[in-house]
């Protein structure tokens, strides 16, 4: 791709990045959300609580750090394989388009959540965004929103203030998780994953767990709520960071069959809730399989607006193998 250059960005492109942004956000006729500013992107991306990965195009000719483009995206975790990576942004400008930037500022992402030993890589697109969709079908991506029946869901901590508030300080049954948790932590997950009809999905084992969540790794954490020496329950989350600002991922979110409707799946929520308002953050993310309505009801009963259904996004999927051939193709 000649007079482009695609490299990692640096804390100091992050005004650069934010004034792309903004940009996108005019060309997309919407607004940034007030607390996004390019300090909070610097912060989000580069500082001692960094979870952003971010890759710029810039170009060869003109040494003055213009950017033509960006990919942003942070690291997370699925209980089912483990590492993975998001991508939350992409944006080239108007001028660059059709030359192959995106194409291999997706390349170079997806080589270092590779490298990082990721084994998915999930984004969600407009249904109406053909480019985008375009592009990813042509990189490798599924939509499996089509054939997973996956809804995405967004939820404003606002919307449960009082949960968050008071209801995980009033629940002593629910605490961090610590390495000595995780094989219980697997039983649970496998339990959620029968329930969800995908015995075969888990692909990893308490030892992964322990070696990507704190001490040892920074993937995921995890709340547990236990009652008399047994865990119960289990949220699995992560932090995010999207042109939506800091949210919390709640990857997973469990309580045993014969202790729920006791308010612990809420306190778990809430505790999440708790740690992303300390981050400064503005909601929680997830995604739900559309026949498990409880689950929606529970959600939705909190304020959770179905953004598939509501305004059709689209969760799209890179699996391990295409992710690796998406970096082949470039090599
Ligand atoms: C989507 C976007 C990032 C594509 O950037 P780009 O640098 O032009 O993409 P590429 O040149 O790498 O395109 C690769 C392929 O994607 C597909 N594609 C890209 N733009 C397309 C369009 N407008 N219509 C249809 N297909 C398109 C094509 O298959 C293209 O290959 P081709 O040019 O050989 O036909 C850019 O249009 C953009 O910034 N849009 C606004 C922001 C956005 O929607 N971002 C995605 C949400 S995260």
């Amino acid at each position: 791709m000649a007079g482009v250059n695609i490299r990692e960005a640096r804390k100091t492109d992050a005004k650069k990045i934010f004034e792309l942004m903004q940009q996108q956000a005019a060309e997309q006729n919407t607004v940034l959300p007030s607390h996004l500013t390019h300090e909070v992107l610097a912060e989000g991306g580069w500082g001692p609580a960094a979870v952003v990965m971010a890759f710029v195009a810039e170009r060869k000719e003109t040494h003055e750090g213009e950017l033509d483009g960006y990919i942003l995206a942070h690291r997370g975790y699925t209980p089912w394989l483990g590492r993975a990576m998001y991508i939350k942004d992409l944006y080239v400008v108007p001028a660059c388009r059709r030359l192959g930037v995106a194409t291999h500022l997706c390349r170079e992402l997806m080589q270092a959540a590779v490298n990082m030993g990721c084994n998915q890589c999930d984004l969600r697109l407009h249904k109406e965004n053909r480019a985008a969709m375009e592009l990813f079908e042509k990189l490798g991506a599924e939509n499996v929103t089509e054939s997973e029946d996956w809804h995405i869901f967004s939820l404003d901590f606002k919307s449960m203030e009082m949960e968050t508030k008071y209801g995980g300080r009033g629940h002593p049954q629910v605490r961090l998780a610590t390495s000595k948790d995780m094989a219980d932590v697997m039983v649970m997950i496998q339990e959620l994953a029968d329930y969800e009809n995908m015995s075969d999905a888990p692909q990893i084992n308490a030892h992964t767990l322990v070696t990507d969540s704190p001490p040892q790794g920074t993937f995921f954490e995890c709340f547990v709520s236990e009652i008399d020496g047994e865990l119960v329950g289990y949220a699995m989350f992560y932090p995010t960071f999207s042109r939506h600002g800091i949210g919390m991922c709640l990857e997973d979110l469990y309580v045993k069959l014969d202790h729920r409707g006791q308010g612990l799946g809420s306190a778990l929520m809430a505790q999440i809730a708790q740690r992303g308002v300390k981050l400064g953050g503005s909601h929680f993310e997830f995604v739900v399989l559309s026949w498990n309505t409880q689950s929606i009801a529970f959600y939705q009963n909190k304020g959770a607006t179905d953004l598939t259904a509501d305004t059709g996004v689209q969760l799209y999927r890179f699996v391990n193998t295409a992710m690796r051939k998406c970096v082949r193709a470039f090599t």
